[in-house]
């Protein structure tokens, strides 16, 4: 809808114009202001005004696809998803460190989709799955006949990866020999083919992630010091799932989603104490481990309930690492968990309650009752949308 047509409805400018103003500083959100709109506009312009919803909501929908599926990006991950949005536009190198399972493949890629190489490629590089003396020539390429096996020229990953970003996984593990050719190409930013003459220039901007702790590795000296100043430019460190416990219901809920989807049953969303346990496990594998956990409970509660403590037993086998926590740590109130546990169903609906995709519906509760329980909660369903 452009402003033309506003024109043609009866006194739209004007209504506009007050709306706008009102609007200025207070908190109303924009879908309600446009509702607001069509409702003092008469029913005539309140069919143009959905159709205003509806483009705003694709738009919206576009620009949210860059934080698709990283759940956390308001909450737990913010501080990360803000330094990942700094350093994109630039093409420094970036460093992301965490345990494994925190989700360092997750953020290259929203690194690499929020920079100006987002249409180029992205390659990753898993640095210690690649035998040692293959290194140089899967980094940089080789020249037929350059050594026995190199039966036809080859184009290494930082030719591959020309115009988009290189991804290094693991690239504590790079042996010291492969760490002085990196550290060439980054301060020249030129190499060659094994067994070639010619220098080769690319365009690369280079993300390596590690979950060792790399600055030990070099006092230890299995990581080059000069390597390490390059490529630790801008370190993003991603906090491990037991410091982002807020995170845990929007996690599970979206975890349980894609169980259901893919085992074909309907959805399960987990119950106050499911989120309790949840919040008290030490997740050693992060959230990695979180999905498997969730997915185990799904295929356990068939359909019928998540089975969250009997997955979570299974994954901690000796027992050992769940009771004890369980075990010292206050459970939260039976008012916080449900909290939560609404606070999960508007972040993954967008704050929508009611309809086919609203919390209501997720929840199996009357869109009435989800209400009264969040004006006593005092939660708004418009914190919840994306993008206002
Ligand atoms: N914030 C998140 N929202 C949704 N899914 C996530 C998030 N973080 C991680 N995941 C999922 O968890 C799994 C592990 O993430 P990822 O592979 O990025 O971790 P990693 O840190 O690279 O682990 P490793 O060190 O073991 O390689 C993936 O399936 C990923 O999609
Ligand atoms: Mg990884």
């Amino acid at each position: 809808m452009d402003i033309n047509e506003i024109k043609q409805i009866p006194d739209g400018v004007r209504v506009l114009e007050e709306l706008a103003a009102q609007c200025n500083g207070s908190d109303l959100g924009v879908e309600d202001f446009l509702v607001e709109l069509g409702n003092m506009l008469g029913p005539g312009a309140r069919q143009l005004v959905m159709r205003l919803i509806e483009e705003r909501n694709t738009t919206r929908q576009k620009r949210a696809g860059l934080n698709e599926d990283i759940v956390g990006a308001e909450a737990g991950l913010r501080e990360v998803m803000a330094a990942v949005r700094q350093v994109a536009r630039a093409d420094a190198p970036v460093l992301i460190l965490g345990e494994t399972g925190t989700g360092k493949e997750v953020v290259a890629r929203a690194l690499h989709a929020h920079s100006r190489r987002a249409n180029g490629p992205i390659l990753r590089v898993n640095c210690g799955a690649i035998p040692p003396e293959l290194i140089d020539s899967e980094l940089f390429g080789h020249e037929r006949g350059s050594f026995t096996g190199a039966l036809g020229t080859r184009k290494g990953w930082f030719e591959r990866a020309d115009g988009g970003t290189l991804f290094l996984d693991e690239v504590g593990e790079l042996p010291l020999a492969a760490q002085v050719r990196l550290l060439r190409v980054l301060q020249d930013g030129s190499f060659q083919r094994v067994g070639g003459e010619r220098s080769l220039n690319v365009d690369v901007r280079l993300v390596a992630a590690t979950n060792r702790d790399l600055r030990q590795t070099v006092r230890d000296g299995g990581f080059r010091e000069d390597l390490w100043f390059r490529i630790a430019v801008f370190p993003i460190p991603l906090p491990p799932l037991r410091e982002r416990l807020q995170d845990i219901p929007a996690l599970a809920a979206h975890f349980s989603l894609r169980a259901a989807e893919r085992l074909g049953l309907p959805p399960r969303m987990p119950d106050a104490a499911d989120l309790a346990l949840l919040a008290a496990y030490a997740w050693p594998g992060n959230i990695r481990e979180l999905a498997s956990v969730i997915e185990r409970a799904a295929i356990l509660g068939d359909g019928r309930r998540l089975e969250v403590s009997r997955a979570l037993g299974v994954s901690s086998p000796l027992g050992a690492d769940l009771s004890p926590r369980v075990a010292n740590r206050p459970l939260s109130s039976f008012e916080d968990a449900i909290r939560c546990h609404i606070e999960a169903a508007l972040n993954h609906c967008h704050g929508r309650v009611e309809g086919p995709f609203g919390a209501a519906c997720l929840l199996d509760l009357n869109p009435h009752t989800l209400r009264s329980k969040m004006r006593k909660l005092g939660l708004e369903g418009k914190r919840y949308r994306a993008g206002d």
